[in-house]
């Protein structure tokens, strides 16, 4: 079972030692592959696993990783969809599963924007029609305190982490707080009604803190945590900021994962339910520049 301690440990770790996993840990990420649970039907999500990673690193420079900034990892796992937002969803939903799966094995990992999914695709030979939607960096982390620095003093000209990490030019457009740091339950969740914030002592009672405050370890692109909760009597809708900045895939990608997380974090408190991704459920309420994303529906 997936549990709170497991992602209170996890960070992203963008510094690996280049040696190449075991045989037992390479077994691992096959077997993870294989068996990665199902969250929707014909999703057509693929994943591929890239071994002569710290060879292919160099070359994927550019296109991939922030701002063309490739994160050199001895394996990669690549995400592959067909054209829609089902599958991108499916991909942030899978993809963190993966990566909380490795972690039980102490394998390191780190979530890589795809800026280029057709020079992407050449470079690792990924013959398909598919679109590279996003690449998992998985290896043996070096040094812990590398990875969680990368957002940390973003100011701009500031002699930051950012610098020796080869982000020279980053833009504070994200967040100006340090990595890790996460929104309060409270700046993320209503109650029956968009804008009505309800008191920590009400989703006590509810017996919803638990899982939301498991939703604060989730990663998100940029850190950006753009998700809200709408607690309502049948269930929970997630809805997301949207961006003109940032692609419809990285937004479908972040939904993904947080609805991965939501949904890990409800188990472990005894709710049982699904996830319902019909935007018809979508409430007329929510204002521009927030998305429906789904509703996970209480049985
Ligand atoms: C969809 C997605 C894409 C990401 N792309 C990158 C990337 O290209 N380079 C990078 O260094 N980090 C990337 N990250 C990692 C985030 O920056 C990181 O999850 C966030 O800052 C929170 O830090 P944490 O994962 O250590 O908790 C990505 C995360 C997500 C969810």
């Amino acid at each position: 079972m997936l549990s709170f301690k497991l992602a209170e440990k996890r960070h992203s770790i963008r510094s690996y030692k280049t040696k190449a996993l075991s045989g037992s840990d390479l077994s691992v990420l096959k077997q993870l592959i294989e068996e990665a649970p199902v969250f929707s039907n014909d999703s057509g999500l693929k994943m591929v696993l890239v071994q002569n990673g710290s060879e292919l690193a160099p070359k994927l420079s550019g296109y991939a990783g922030y701002f063309g900034n490739m994160i050199e990892a001895p394996q990669y796992i690549v995400l592959t969809c067909t054209q829609g937002k089902l599958c991108r969803k499916t991909a942030g939903y899978i993809g963190e599963w993966l990566v909380l799966n490795a972690l039980k094995h102490e394998l390191g990992a780190c979530w890589i924007e795809v800026l280029d999914s057709v020079n992407v695709k050449r470079i690792l030979e990924l013959n398909t029609d598919d679109e590279a939607v996003a690449m998992i960096a998985f290896g043996y982390p070096k040094k812990e305190h590398q990875m969680s620095s990368i957002y940390a003093n973003m100011g701009q000209n500031s002699l930051s982490s950012l610098t020796d990490m080869g982000y020279p030019n980053i833009t504070a457009d994200f967040s100006q707080a340090p990595t890790r740091d996460r929104k309060t339950i409270m700046a993320f969740v209503y109650l029956n009604e968009w804008g009505v914030t309800p008191e920590l002592e009400n989703l006590e009672k509810l017996g919803l803190h638990e899982a939301l405050f498991y939703m604060r370890l989730a990663p998100s692109y940029g850190n950006r945590q753009p998700w809200m909760f709408l607690i309502r009597n049948s269930g929970i809708d997630l809805i997301v900021e949207t961006s003109d900045k940032i692609s419809g895939t990285i937004q479908c990608l972040d939904a993904g994962i947080a609805m991965f997380y939501l949904e890990v974090g409800l188990k472990d408190s005894g709710f049982r339910g699904s996830w319902n991704l019909d935007e018809g459920l979508r409430d007329d309420s929510i204002p521009e520049g927030y998305a429906f994303a789904g509703r996970y529906v209480f049985e």
